[in-house]
């Protein structure tokens, strides 16, 4: 059977390794692998073809995706869905492997519900948003190279007195900040998730600077858009010169950790088994209690995914 690969959305680490398992993973169990470039805006172009083993060579280590990723506005259009698969039916190809977060999965699900696809979705983004997972592909590279960061700005905070502001991606959802506040030992972290109680962190602060403080590290989410008001806080009311730093697209790239390796390996042969088991398909595959399993994709994109009240716990700094 031909199947076919594709990336979608925002990149990730560990694309180019789940990428190369496919390939290699197809020709081992005697299937056709292909390789849909510029993700669903590919799709809709017809910019697909039958992989080799020179495609997929010497890319396991490298960041981004060599097949490319988009993020499709034609997609949301039924004339260019319909283009798509039939652009999928002209190559005969059975069944579809796509590496992508919450805004590629609606469209899949749509896609799906629409034409006869066989999709496995495998959750690949490094706002780590997905329902149904605790872990998306790249998510733990992103929160090293976030970590790496943490390490020097803390380096250079505790040389001054001074406060910094770092702000990490993650759309609507705090996880990476939240994470890197406990990992890292941030004084402050704000997440979209929990209400940012002032006062009472305020007091703790203060409490602390009057037992000899002298720099605070404060993570704020995108998602809440509150990164200038925590800095012009901790500048005008806790009186710390405070710098701020946007780490953006830094957490996008890079080699993927070990573990984002080994897990595109798993996440990929999970799906291609799954395809070839001729089952009902269009699931997605997740990782949740340290095994993996398939969720329908209704259930995935219909539901909201919630940080693990453990890991909120744990965030008593902000109480
Ligand atoms: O979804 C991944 C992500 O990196 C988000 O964390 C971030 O908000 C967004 O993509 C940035 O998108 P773009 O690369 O299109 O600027």
């Amino acid at each position: 059977m031909a199947l076919a690969i594709m990336g979608s959305g925002g990149d990730a680490p560990g694309m180019n390794a789940a990428v190369k398992k496919f390939v290699d993973y197809c020709f081992e169990v005697g299937e056709e692998p292909w390789l849909i470039y510029d993700g669903l805006e590919g799709l809709i172009d017809d910019r697909m073809k039958k992989a080799q083993h020179s495609d997929v060579a010497g890319i396991l280590h490298r960041g981004g995706c060599v097949i490319r990723s988009s993020r499709s506005e034609r997609f949301y259009e039924y004339d260019y869905r319909k283009q798509a698969f039939e652009n999928l039916q002209k190559h005969g190809i059975g069944g579809m492997v796509v590496l992508g977060g919450d805004g590629t999965f609606r469209g899949m699900d749509r896609f799906c519900h629409e034409f006869p696809i066989n999709f496995v979705g495998i959750p690949t983004t490094i706002d780590n948003d997905i329902y149904g997972t605790d872990y998306c592909l790249g998510v733990d590279t992103a929160l090293n190279t976030i970590r790496e960061a943490l390490d020097r700005i803390y380096d250079t905070a505790s040389t001054f007195k001074r406060a910094f502001v770092v702000e990490t991606m993650g759309r609507e959802c705090g996880y990476l900040a939240l994470i890197s506040a406990i990992s890292s030992g941030a004084e402050v972290c704000v997440i979209p998730e929990v209400e940012f109680n002032r006062p009472v962190v305020e007091a703790r602060l203060r409490q602390e600077i009057a037992e000899g403080r002298n720099y605070i590290l404060a993570i704020v989410a995108e998602g809440t858009k509150m990164t200038e008001k925590i800095a012009g806080w901790l500048e005008v009311e806790m009186g710390f010169e405070t710098r701020v730093t946007v780490l953006g697209h830094v957490q996008r790239g890079g080699s993927p950790s070990s573990f984002d390796r080994m897990m595109a390996f798993e996440f990929v042969i999970e799906a291609i088994q799954y395809l070839l088991t001729g089952e009902a398909s269009d699931k997605i595959v997740v990782w949740k209690g340290g095994g993996f399993s398939l969720l329908d994709i209704d259930t995935v994109v219909n539901n909201k995914y919630r940080l693990n009240p453990l890991h909120l716990s744990m965030l008593n700094l902000l109480d």
